[in-house]
């Protein structure tokens, strides 16, 4: 076989791709060896660092469970999930709505997401047991890509115990604990009673945290609730709130806070049964219409 030249060399690798290659992964993986390659030429990466980074990508899989995504926390400390949930929505088609209204911006999924948590009447606590913490009243309405109120979403919402720890992270929660989905009513209203979250550091044990180290950061996010909303029609809203009083949400380890996704957490009304109130509309966008389902 030839040697292969250095200047001629990534050339070589990419044009190492067949016939039956499609044209995405054909666009993407020229990209991807491209800036690799410059990436190890500009660093000047070294037999040992590569091989460290090899030994990384090992730990990452071998610490990844079922409950701990270590590929998307390690990612999230290169900000890239937050860079990819930027592109995703600056390209969608219909990024703001008819309405006078911006739409919902988004924000990332993050690793603790959980299918099928408990579907719940309308102002209903999410909570079940665990540590206890300040009481809040979130609701709001969902409103279509028209500004009209929509019925029959689901909103999907998530957070840490006041320990700082998703359900499944902690023993001693009960499962799908502060996990619950709410379908919108005719007004397009949802309501659901919580904690107050509090900030609380990414797992910081394992390959992640030794990034984190290694760059001289802190873990902590700030207090957040996570969102998923789905409706028939509209694309799904992938997003977060966060507490305007945090310390930290000018300071997040994942770097996924937007000013229009910070909130208020207000006393709530005398006589009521949590201490705290927010409101949180949310605005839909169309779905692309390859999302959309052959029945609509
Ligand atoms: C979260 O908010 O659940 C999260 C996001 C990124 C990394 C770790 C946790
Ligand atoms: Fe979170």
């Amino acid at each position: 076989m030839a040697e292969l030249s250095i200047d001629k060399f990534t050339d070589s690798v990419i044009n190492a791709m067949g016939p039956k290659t499609s044209p995405r992964v054909r666009e993407v993986m020229t990209a991807l060896i491209r800036h690799m390659h410059d990436f190890a030429r500009e660093v000047k990466l070294t037999t040992p660092e590569y091989l460290a980074a090899c030994d990384f990508v090992v730990r990452i899989g071998k610490i990844s469970n079922d409950k701990r995504n270590e590929a998307i926390l390690a990612s999230d400390i290169f900000g890239l999930e937050s860079l990819v949930d930027f592109l995703d929505q600056a390209a969608a088609p219909d990024a703001t709505p008819a309405s006078t209204s911006e739409a919902t911006s988004s924000a990332i999924l993050g690793p603790f997401w959980r299918e099928q948590a408990p579907e719940l009447q309308n102002g209903a606590s999410i909570v079940q047991g665990g540590p206890p913490g300040e009481t809040v009243f979130v609701q709001g309405r969902v409103f279509d890509a028209n500004g009209q109120p929509l019925e029959g979403a689901i909103v999907n919402v998530w957070e840490t115990a006041p320990n700082g720890l998703y359900e499944q992270q902690d023993p001693d929660q009960p499962n799908y604990n502060l996990r619950g989905q709410f379908r919108t009513d005719k007004d397009g209203r949802y309501a659901f009673r919580g904690y107050r979250p509090v900030a609380y550091p990414i797992p910081f044990d394992g390959p992640a945290g030794d990034l984190l180290q290694m760059m001289d950061r802190h873990p902590y996010r700030p207090s957040h609730f996570h969102f998923r909303v789905r409706a028939p029609g509209h694309q799904e809203l992938v997003t977060q709130i966060f507490d305007r009083e945090d310390k930290y949400v000018e300071n997040d380890s994942v770097f996924a806070v937007k000013d229009s996704l910070i909130v208020d957490f207000k006393p709530a009304p005398a006589g009521a049964d949590t201490k705290y109130v927010v409101d949180y509309d949310i605005h839909l966008t169309a779905a692309k219409p390859e999302t959309r389902t052959a029945a609509e």
